[in-house]
């Protein structure tokens, strides 16, 4: 079944480039982000996760876990990573799930068979302290992920899991950003003493609490 944003993301264990994990564990009590790849030796694939690599300290830095997968045996795994980090100038400094009997891809629901009938398509989830998804994206094959996105939403879900806001639409980390609509007038005095601009009654637009 469809996994939808709000439940809790499945427990597994399985073999990565980085030993055996079991899936919350690993994630800890941090944030976590779990990503497919339809297969080894890819274009496409090899530069998301050099791009991933390059980024791990941007990950790190919101306190969230990044972990790969792939349907193929972690030996091709070992395989690609010498030729990810070759060509795109970054190994691989986080784990990659080797999933050959297709359980954690079939746990996430990330074969969708009218698309590729074997093989993953680019599924992203993005999973909160609280083990809950947060985000789930899915991606055919032919388009690599932008993961400063990820990392942007990221951002925005850290932010609103926090303060009574919400992001408004092209959104970064600083700009300003909007009261949510069930907090009244009075409640917001409270919470937003440096006021805020009533663009509609519904529209409220604040300085980014910090
Ligand atoms: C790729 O990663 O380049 C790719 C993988 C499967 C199908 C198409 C492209």
């Amino acid at each position: 079944m469809a996994i939808r944003l709000g439940d809790e993301a499945p427990n597994f264990t399985a073999d990565t480039t980085e030993g055996s994990i079991e899936f919350h564990k690993f994630l800890g009590d941090g944030w976590g982000v779990l990503f497919s790849h339809p297969k080894d030796f890819t274009p496409v694939c090899t530069t998301e996760l050099g791009r991933v690599a390059a980024l791990k300290a941007e990950f790190d830095k919101r306190n969230c876990k990044v972990i790969g997968l792939s349907v193929d045996p972690l030996k091709d795994h070992e395989g690609w990573s010498k030729d990810i980090e070759e060509t795109q100038g970054h190994a691989l400094n986080f784990p990659l799930i080797a999933d050959p009997d297709r359980k954690v891809a079939e746990l996430y629901d990330m074969i969708h068979p009218n698309e590729l009938e074997t093989f993953t398509v680019r599924s992203v989830f993005i999973i909160g302290p609280d083990k809950k998804v947060k985000l789930s994206i899915t991606y055919p094959a032919s388009t690599g992920r932008n993961f400063d996105e990820i990392l942007r939403v990221i951002d925005s879900l850290q932010l609103t899991a926090n303060h009574q806001v919400a992001t408004p639409v092209d959104w970064r980390d600083g700009d300003d950003v909007i009261i949510v609509p069930t907090l009244s007038d009075e409640e917001a005095k409270e919470r937003f003493p440096g006021g805020w601009e009533t663009v509609k009654p519904y529209l409220r637009v604040t300085k980014q609490p910090s």
